[in-house]
């Protein structure tokens, strides 16, 4: 227990991501911290109310052994999760105890007959070739006097269950722990997982799977099996493998964990046939269900989780492919038992629950889970189905913030695939606080980079498969660190990713030696409308040379930022290069770019690849490709994030907002008004006509189209984050109202505090409401030309509305927009 210390005070513009100087952390230590702020009048604050941190190992070697079963599970097969315990007897009870938890596999400590910690997955999914995460917990409460009993249930999760494409991470899940007991005087002593800990598989959960499901049979249930003195030794010895000699990096997770969020009540309940009923939870939800039965002993009652019905009412499981998304009750017949899974996960907004004829009123709950983070953004508008299209979007992201992002939360897969993470990044971090969740998930993306000539950033990560540097999808590797950093200021992001970066970056300019990427790998403009999967247009050297191009532009950003100009210009010297020789190959002298589709002509102005002449003659063909499409969109999951943005930067706000709302096929809105309460993975996965799509590659829960939310806030609100002062120090409000909205508002918490923008538009006049939070400066674009008009706070603003700055405060205009 050190002496509290207090640094001198620091002369500061910013109020976010200020480090302490001089301030060495000791590894494995608690902290208590305050502050106090002195504004630019002088006033002082005072001191805040003290917060706590801990340390991780620092530098510290971490020394506890792996302990497993010695078995293996078989190749591509379930198994039950394993126990373990020890006992420990403590003469004196500690005054802290912190205990250190890694895992091959996912784990639930426990303590004396208690589960140390809400959180789920735990220590959560890294890219287990390179990396294993850790998690501490206090437990000086759990601790006594005596005999103590520390236990582990561990399960498969993503290292030795299968994911796909048949992938096993590892067969021989395993846990390593350390115990930390300080006593008064602050001496430490550790306790290492090692060959005191018995195991036992005769546990109630049968089987454990990511895709499949779990199989609980309640009379197995271990009573008290972690009481204090339960670990008798009667259970089996367990086999080590040396800690100490880990190849891989330890590092402490990130991001919070994933914990249960929310609970939905089912909306209605049908009973199919006798003994089976289905749910409608009315929202496709991820998580599970928590169920309550009363049953005979060994009755066996199966939940079977699916997105969407049949037409005949039964349960669309064709979309799942090969995941049974199954759980399996075995009663122990003693009056109400109440249970839920936790290795395992579901996508579904229907449950059907077989083998109990008449079932409890409540029966069923859905569970929520997605990782524990704060909610961010807030948006609301006068058109209902564009409310419902953000909630959607909204829905979506819980169900795939599930520790990483994954394209999908049902199916076979439900992996970190790149390109849905980039395209969607710009929306996600409006809607929560993702800084800490994406900065943790490229410690995966660059542990997958692969160095050769046709290597680059991965296009799942964690690595399961699948290829590398595929145009559209690697470059997440640099499209999201640059979008955390613009959203919170943080730095290390950025120091974290530039050498893996510029890594990449090398690769792609070897594999276009003239600035072109001949032969990239890539998959399309994904599930662009009349293209079912692959390939779809434009053609693949184009998508890799924009792609190219903007990864090289980032690249050269990050490396300014981090003050390296030299770097920053060989970057942009890259950019320049690619930029040239894609004005030379595909955008023809009637400003007709290659293909002729959409996509082409988005990534072309979406990434500034145009020269300034021939922008004005592609700006021309793509409204002519719009129009022959009857204002609708004919983009895949790359072209659609850059519609909104390159038509408003045009000046066609109107024309973004007719595509937005179009309610035939194809547009957002069509699946809104078929039913949708989540993002579907194609603009067409159902159809009045013609049902789901053939194909069952077919997620009702895929965020990608989702991308679209992020113009809600940026545009239709106008709260924009700017490059120069990332981290909302300083930032943009330009409402862009139309789309016969009358009003719309949006409210984000920046690490500045609350920013807002509020609108309403009664009788052709605007009053627009902004929140500008405390030392944050907002610049105000105001959607009139009608410049006398304008009142500010009730008075009429002079010339020179244009450049008008605003400091904390709310304030409000009202102003004609004729
Ligand atoms: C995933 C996608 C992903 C794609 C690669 C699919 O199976 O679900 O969202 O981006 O493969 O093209």
């Amino acid at each position: 227990m050190g002496e509290p210390s207090e640094t001198e005070r620091i002369e500061t513009e910013q109020s976010a991501w200020v480090s302490p100087p001089g301030m060495e952390l000791k590894p494995r230590s608690a902290y208590l911290w305050k502050v106090r702020v002195w504004d630019n009048h002088g006033q002082d604050s005072g001191w805040s109310e003290p917060q706590r941190f801990g340390t991780g190992l620092l530098g510290d070697r971490w020394r506890a052994d792996w302990v497993g079963d010695g078995g293996a599970v078989e190749l591509f097969e379930t198994a039950p999760a394993r126990y373990f315990r020890r006992n420990l007897i403590i003469d004196t009870p500690p005054v802290r105890a912190r205990l250190y938890v890694s895992a091959k596999g996912l784990v639930e400590p426990w303590i004396n007959g208690k589960a140390v910690t809400n959180d789920l997955f735990v220590p959560g999914w890294p890219d287990y070739r390179r990396r294993l995460f850790y998690v501490s917990y206090d437990v000086t409460e759990l601790l006594q006097e005596g005999d103590n009993t520390l236990g582990m249930v561990l399960g498969d999760g993503w290292y030795s269950g299968t994911m796909i494409p048949r992938h096993q991470f590892g067969r021989e899940p395993r846990f390593a722990a350390f115990l930390d007991l300080m006593d008064a005087d602050g001496n430490v002593a550790t306790i290492n997982s090692g060959e005191e800990w018995r195991w036992t598989d005769e546990g109630p959960i049968r089987m454990n799977s990511i895709y499949h499901g779990e199989t609980y049979d309640a009379r197995m249930e271990l009573v008290d099996w972690c009481a204090p003195g339960a670990a008798d030794g009667s259970w089996k010895p367990v086999t080590t493998r040396s800690g100490r000699h880990t190849p891989q990096a330890f590092t402490a997770r990130l991001s919070p964990p994933v914990r249960r969020i929310e609970t939905l009540q089912p909306k209605a309940v049908e009973e199919r046939e006798p003994g089976v009923h289905i749910y409608d939870l009315g929202q496709n939800m991820v998580g599970w269900v928590r169920l309550k039965v009363k049953a005979k002993k060994g009755q066996q009652i199966r939940l079977r989780f699916t997105e969407m019905l049949n037409a005949d009412g039964s349960l669309h499981t064709e979309n799942l492919r090969k995941a049974k998304s199954t759980a399996t009750y075995v009663a122990k017949g003693e009056g109400v038992e109440v249970w839920e899974p936790r290795f395992t996960y579901f996508g579904f907004r229907y449950v059907e629950l077989s083998g109990v004829e008449e079932p409890l009123e409540d029966a069923i709950e859905g569970v929520v889970i997605h990782s524990d983070l704060p909610r961010r953004g807030h948006f609301e508008c006068s058109d209902p189905m564009l409310n419902q299209l953000y909630s959607n979007t909204l829905w979506s992201q819980k169900g795939n913030f599930l520790e990483l992002p994954t394209d999908c939360p049902q199916r076979d897969e439900r992996t970190g695939w790149t390109g849905d993470a980039q395209v969607f990044a710009p929306t996600a971090l409006y809607n929560m606080e993702a800084g800490a969740f994406y900065r943790q998930w490229l410690y995966s993306l660059r542990d997958g980079l692969r160095d050769s000539p046709n290597g680059g950033f991965p296009d799942v990560a964690p690595l399961t498969g699948f290829g590398f540097g595929s145009a559209g999808w690697s470059e997440a590797g640099f499209i999201v660190p640059w979008t955390v950093y613009l959203h919170t200021g943080d730095k290390r992001v950025l120091e974290e990713s530039l050498p893996t970066i510029q890594h990449a970056l090398e690769i792609m300019a070897a594999q276009s030696p003239d600035g072109l990427r001949i032969s990239p790998a890539t998959w399309g403009d994904w599930l662009s409308p009349g293209y079912p999967r692959y390939k779809s247009p434009p053609r693949q050297d184009l998508i890799g040379t924009a792609y190219y191009a903007r990864a090289a532009d980032i690249a050269a950003r990050i490396a300014d930022e981090l003050g390296r100009p030299e770097l920053a210009a060989s970057n942009r010297a890259l950019r320049d290069q690619a930029k040239g020789a894609y004005q030379k190959a595909y955008i023809e002298g009637n400003g007709v770019v290659a293909d002729d589709v959409q996509t082409s002509y988005f990534l072309t102005l979406g990434f500034d690849l145009a020269s300034d002449t021939q922008k004005g003659s592609v700006e021309d063909n793509l409204l002519r490709v719009i129009a022959e499409k009857d204002n609708h969109l004919a983009t895949g999951f790359l072209g659609t994030p850059l519609i909104m943005p390159v038509l408003t930067e045009m000046g066609r706000t109107d024309l973004a907002y007719t595509i937005l709302k179009q309610t035939s096929y194809p547009g957002w809105l069509y699946t809104v008004k078929n039913g949708a309460t989540t993002i579907w993975e194609r603009w067409d996965s159902w159809t009045p006509e013609d049902g789901f799509h053939p194909h069952n590659m077919n997620s009702f829960n895929h965020y990608a189209y989702g991308s679209v939310v992020g113009w809600f806030y940026s545009d239709i609100a106008g709260l924009q984050p700017l490059p120069e002062a990332p981290g909302w120090k300083r930032f943009r409000v330009a409402p862009k109202p139309g789309g016969g909205l009358s009003h719309a508002s949006a409210s984000l918490e920046t690490p500045y505090g609350t920013a807002a923008s509020n609108w309403r538009i009664e009788d052709e006049r605007m009053k627009l409401s902004v929140t500008v939070p405390a030392n944050s400066i907002a610049e105000i674009i105001l959607p009139t030309d009608d410049w006398e008009s304008v009142m500010l706070n009730g008075d009429l603003v002079e010339s020179g509305i244009e450049g008008i700055e605003l400091e904390s405060g709310t304030h409000n205009f009202d102003f004609s927009i004729r």
